[in-house]
């Protein structure tokens, strides 16, 4: 198996009704990483792209996030809706998407 250029972590911790911390599960990561799985699917760039899904990234309150390395990338707020963005434009383009990058006083 080749090393991936980009690997991709989306969020999937869920926390139970009432936590104060929220989770990431309580605003849709759930959608999100199959959108993500999906579109991996179709694009066949297994080569080059992993996605996996992972355990808490410390901003919980402004989920679903996910974070992109080698270059560190968080994004906050991600929909189903912005995945293709994420997938064409930086995974594959190598341009990270500014509009859905998290503010810098928080990552
Ligand atoms: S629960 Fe997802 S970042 Fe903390």
């Amino acid at each position: 198996m080749p090393r991936p250029q980009k690997h991709v972590f989306v969020c999937a911790t869920q926390r139970p009704p009432g936590h104060p911390r929220g989770s990431c599960a309580q605003k849709g990561c759930a959608e999100v990483s199959d959108e993500f799985m999906f579109q991996y699917q179709q694009r066949q760039c297994f080569d080059k792209v992993m996605v996996t899904t992972c355990g808490c990234i410390g901003p919980c309150g402004q989920g679903p996030n996910v974070l992109v390395y080698p270059e560190g990338v968080l994004y906050s707020g991600v929909s189903k809706d912005d995945v293709a963005a994420i997938f064409d434009e930086h995974l594959l383009g190598d341009q990270p998407v500014e509009r859905l990058r998290a503010p810098a006083d928080m990552w």
